[in-house]
């Protein structure tokens, strides 16, 4: 089964987003496995975007991350990773689509208000460095029959 790290990003806590985005999980029917509010280091919001570290925008982008509380998610379920960049929608957020989370909520690529993994193996490893295992729970929802046949 896959799973995907979800953040709401400084602004998206700072605007009053979370109740919205996590909503718009739950109503798609994945399992939520761990959830915290943090603020997070500059040593891991430089772990987490390593493979960008070296473009223009990375300071700017450590700087943001860093700015304020962010709120992790790690969700689970067949073809989450890419569903949930769907619900996301693309980087920018002026061309991301009406519906999506970043079309409908945020106006800059600097400011997309949601962090989501781009492949099955990034979700792996972001989940593993946003939380400690004993932070993540494995449960069985009781409408999973009614969502996955
Ligand atoms: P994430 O889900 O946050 O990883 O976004 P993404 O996968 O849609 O984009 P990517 O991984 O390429 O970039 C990570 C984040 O860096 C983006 O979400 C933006 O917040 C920021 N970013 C990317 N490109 C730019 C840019 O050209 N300018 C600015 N200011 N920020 C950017
Ligand atoms: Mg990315």
């Amino acid at each position: 089964v896959d799973q995907t790290y979800i953040m709401v990003k400084p602004d998206g806590v700072q605007r009053g987003l979370v109740g919205e985005i996590i909503s718009r999980f739950e109503k798609k029917g994945f399992k939520l496995t761990g959830l915290k509010l943090t603020q997070c280091s500059k040593d891991l919001a430089e772990e987490h975007y390593k493979d960008l570290k070296g473009k223009s925008f990375f300071p700017g982008l450590i700087e943001y991350i860093t700015s304020g509380p962010v709120v992790c998610m790690a969700w689970e379920g067949v073809g989450v990773v890419a569903s949930a960049r769907k619900l996301i929608g693309v980087t920018n957020p002026l061309e991301a689509e009406p519906g999506s989370i970043r079309g409908d909520l945020a106006i800059q690529k600097g400011r997309n208000v949601i962090h989501g993994s781009d492949s099955p193996e990034s979700g792996k490893r972001e989940v593993a460095l946003w939380f400690k295992e004993g932070e993540l729970v494995d449960w069985e929802p009781a409408l999973a029959s009614w969502l996955i046949e």
